[in-house]
């Protein structure tokens, strides 16, 4: 096994911001306190499956965590390491052929895999906003973009609200465009309306956002980074994100979770988690982070791919871990709190 990585993470021009104290072990922890009191979201074993062809298909298994107000946790993890469908499945969004098979989600004292769907339209939007991982896939393609957001912002001060909105996401040369379609906006220009509309639109409490800034170019990524964190500083919006990019992840969060073939395989402190990470696939990702191999270093990929990875008996990162014991291959490991992470690995103690 290589040494722990450096400490250095890739930069970015995100600023500093200020968030709950989640520095202490208590707030690592999935299923721990979160700080500050009752935990606005409270995920416990949350299972999500998608029904086949080929039989029932598990994308999210035994997900725990906690989310305090204000605070944001990061999540990263491979393609299909099952990110947006645990958003989608939070949001009650799911696919027609998906279903939470077990678990529960708490968010701000209600129990939402018991809500009717009534109950829970009413969440979506006010309280909970989503911002999805395809934009085009949540506009409809035959509609003005403007009409669309029109039915977003319902019992909203229209035109007041909407120059507001595209303001704050850098959008304000597209006011006298809003009588076009979706086709005719780029996609970056697209993310940025629905970040509008989720984050800004009726104010939530909780923003899921699935790879918000992926489309952006730099500068406009940072502003709506920037965006973000001034509304978590000064409204005490929550946040779930999803990135693929460790260098946004580590400026906007106070946690992040890894996740590996549908498990949260490492939570930590954001900056634990860069300067020591547990969990071998944690380490395997940040070493493949272009920014941390020393001049000359090839850069190090993770070899295998996580098809197949539970079908297998042990722990499903077995046949790619470059720490692999024999104990591996026949006992999945449960969760297990070292230093500020919480890690399922049977190795997580061991100093490597
Ligand atoms: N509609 C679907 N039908 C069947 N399986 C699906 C469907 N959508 C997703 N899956 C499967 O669920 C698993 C998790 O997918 P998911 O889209 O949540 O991953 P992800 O981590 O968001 O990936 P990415 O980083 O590519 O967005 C994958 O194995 C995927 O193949
Ligand atoms: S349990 Fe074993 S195979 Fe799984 S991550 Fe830890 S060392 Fe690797
Ligand atoms: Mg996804």
């Amino acid at each position: 096994m290589a040494a722990a990585p450096e400490t250095t993470v890739p930069e970015t021009t995100v600023p500093d911001s200020t968030g709950p104290d989640t520095t202490g072990p208590e707030a690592a922890g999935a299923g721990a306190p979160a700080p500050g009191g009752s935990p606005l979201l409270s995920v416990r074993d949350l299972a999500v499956a998608f029904r086949t062809r080929d039989g029932e298909v598990p994308a999210v298994r035994e997900v725990s965590f906690d989310l305090a107000r204000g605070e944001i946790l990061g999540l990263v993890g491979e393609s299909g390491s099952g990110k947006s469908t645990m958003l989608t499945a939070l949001m009650r969004m799911l696919p027609r052929n998906a279903a939470i098979t077990s678990g529960r989600v708490s968010f701000d004292g209600v129990e939402l895999t018991a809500l009717r769907e009534n109950g829970m339209r009413r969440l979506r939007g006010d309280r909970i906003g989503l911002i999805p991982q395809r934009p085009m896939t949540s506009l409809s393609p035959a509609t003005p973009v403007g009409r669309q957001l029109r039915w977003h912002l319902d019992g909203l001060d229209e035109d007041g609200r909407l120059r507001e909105l595209l303001a704050g996401v850098g959008l304000g040369a597209v006011l006298d465009r809003l009588d076009g379609y979706p086709f005719e906006f780029s996609g970056g220009q697209l993310q940025r309306l629905l970040i509008a509309v989720a984050a800004l639109g009726k104010r939530p409490d909780l923003l899921l956002a699935d790879e918000p800034t992926t489309t952006l170019d730099a500068t406009v990524q940072a502003q709506v980074l920037r965006l973000l964190l001034e509304l978590r500083d000064r409204m005490g919006l929550a946040m779930v994100f999803v990135t693929h990019d460790l260098g946004v992840i580590s400026q906007v969060s106070d946690r992040i979770g890894v996740m590996y073939a549908g498990r949260l395989v490492e939570i930590a402190p954001a900056g634990a988690l860069f300067d020591a990470p547990r969990h071998p696939y944690t380490r395997a990702l940040l070493e493949a982070i272009p920014g941390r191999r020393r001049r000359g270093e090839p850069l190090k990929a993770i070899p295998g791919t996580v098809a197949g990875a539970n079908r297998l008996p042990g722990c499903p990162f077995a046949p790619r871990c470059a720490a692999v014991v024999d104990r591996c291959h026949e006992e999945n490991p449960e969760v297990r709190e070292v230093g500020e992470s919480l890690v399922r690995c049977h190795r997580a103690e061991e100093d490597r």
